[in-house]
């Protein structure tokens, strides 16, 4: 028996493993302490109560013979993915039914998606960027290259004529800095990627953030990205679903390589070693896109963009860079005095004990950089901020 030897390229625990284990320690050892966590995107809010609803009456499904479910399509009921049709119709975007798949989250299918991918592929990637995209990466042994994203150029890198690329990621809204790219920089990608006969992974997890109507939500709204492109989309920042699990990932039929439907590929892929979400996760999804999901989650979206101001007005305040919180609930911001990004994380941790993420977690431009997130409950939030402005002033 051989081990899958990439493995050992990893670093020894994912970041936001590290960080959590980092916080108990610390916890452990000041149990005193009352730590406030702006770390990981992990929403506070509960779900909307038409979601609840919809979760209720799925379980009363379960328990009699006619409303009962078991197995159900591998790629979604219909019941979620005709609102999931709709809302990409309000933008635009005209979606065949079977080109969604109804999924657990964006993470697993970001990861997963690279079974249709040979591994002699060279992969590009922003830095800095959400670790999966490169560990799932690293995991397989693929070649990958890095794209700066900076200050410079407001942390949304553009392509590169002489670069070569097979596959490449981009998240707009970003993760961790909050830039999102505008129509005529996603179709620079598009051009890009058509070009180089490459795919691009687009993960939308944040798009429900956007405020900014001329912005896009989907690169479906590029025309030609159809042809080049796989969107990848969550119900966990959007609704709250981190622990509920629901995502849906967009695989059109108009993208094919060597003749064949990446799209067929993933149904395949999907049928043979996935099962499905659950009957009763669906139909809560289901109620996120109805008219009064769709309200109660505004105002629950509404709540965290509010959050995002209280910490950005403070960093203003104190005269720290930051940039994000606009159109994203993640906070990217400067290290104050020079500080690297691991050594400003266990500064607010011993003295404000707030947790944040430090930002070379996130690649090798993240150093020097740190994310805080608008997840938070607003009391704690705002008391997070006050420790800060008051550590920092000092
Ligand atoms: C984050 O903090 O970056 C998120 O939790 C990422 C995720 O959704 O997995």
């Amino acid at each position: 028996m051989k081990i899958n030897a990439n493995y050992l390229n990893l670093k020894d625990s994912y970041l936001f493993s590290t960080i959590a284990k980092k916080v108990n320690a610390y916890t452990q050892a000041h149990p005193d302490k009352n730590i406030i966590r702006l770390g990981i995107g992990d929403v506070t809010r509960p779900l909307c109560s038409a979601v609840i609803e919809a979760l209720h009456n799925a379980v009363d499904d379960m328990s009699t013979a006619t409303g009962f479910h078991g197995y159900g399509p591998e790629q979604g009921y219909d019941f979620v993915k005709q609102p999931i049709q709709a809302y990409y119709r309000k933008r635009g975007v005209e979606l065949e039914l079977d080109e969604i798949f109804i999924s657990d989250g964006a993470k697993s299918d970001v990861g997963n998606i690279l079974d249709l991918f040979s591994k002699d592929n060279t992969v590009l990637v922003p830095d800095p960027v959400y670790p999966v995209y490169v560990d799932t990466n690293i995991m397989d042994g693929r070649n990958i290259l890095y794209m700066n994203a900076n200050a410079d150029n407001g942390f949304l890198p553009l392509p590169d004529e002489n670069v070569h690329a097979d596959l490449i990621y981009l998240c707009s809204p970003n993760n961790p800095t909050g830039a999102v790219y505008n129509k005529e920089q996603l179709a620079a990608w598009v051009q890009y990627a058509k070009e180089c006969g490459a795919v691009i992974l687009f993960d939308a997890a944040y798009e429900a953030f956007i405020s900014d109507n001329a912005l896009p939500h989907s690169i479906f709204e590029i025309e030609g990205a159809k042809d080049c492109a796989i969107e990848f989309c969550s119900l966990s920042k959007t609704a709250g679903f981190t622990g509920t699990r629901c995502g849906y990932t967009i695989v059109p039929h108009a993208l094919v390589a060597d003749g064949i439907e990446l799209n067929k590929l993933w149904l395949r892929r999907q049928t043979t070693k996935f099962n499905g979400t659950s009957y009763i996760v669906q139909k809560g999804a289901a109620a996120v896109f109805t008219d009064e999901g769709q309200k109660q989650i505004r105002q629950t979206i509404a709540y965290y963009m509010n959050n995002a101001k209280i910490i950005a007005d403070a960093l203003d305040e104190i005269g720290v860079w930051y940039t994000g919180g606009q159109n994203s609930p993640y906070i990217w911001l400067k290290c104050p005095n020079q500080m690297d990004s691991w050594s400003f994380f266990d500064y607010l941790l011993e003295n404000a004990n707030v947790v944040g993420t430090p930002g070379a977690g996130f690649g090798a431009n993240g150093e020097g950089f740190f994310r805080l997130t608008a997840f938070g409950d607003q009391d704690q939030t705002a008391q997070a901020v006050d420790r800060i402005k008051k550590l920092l002033a000092k």
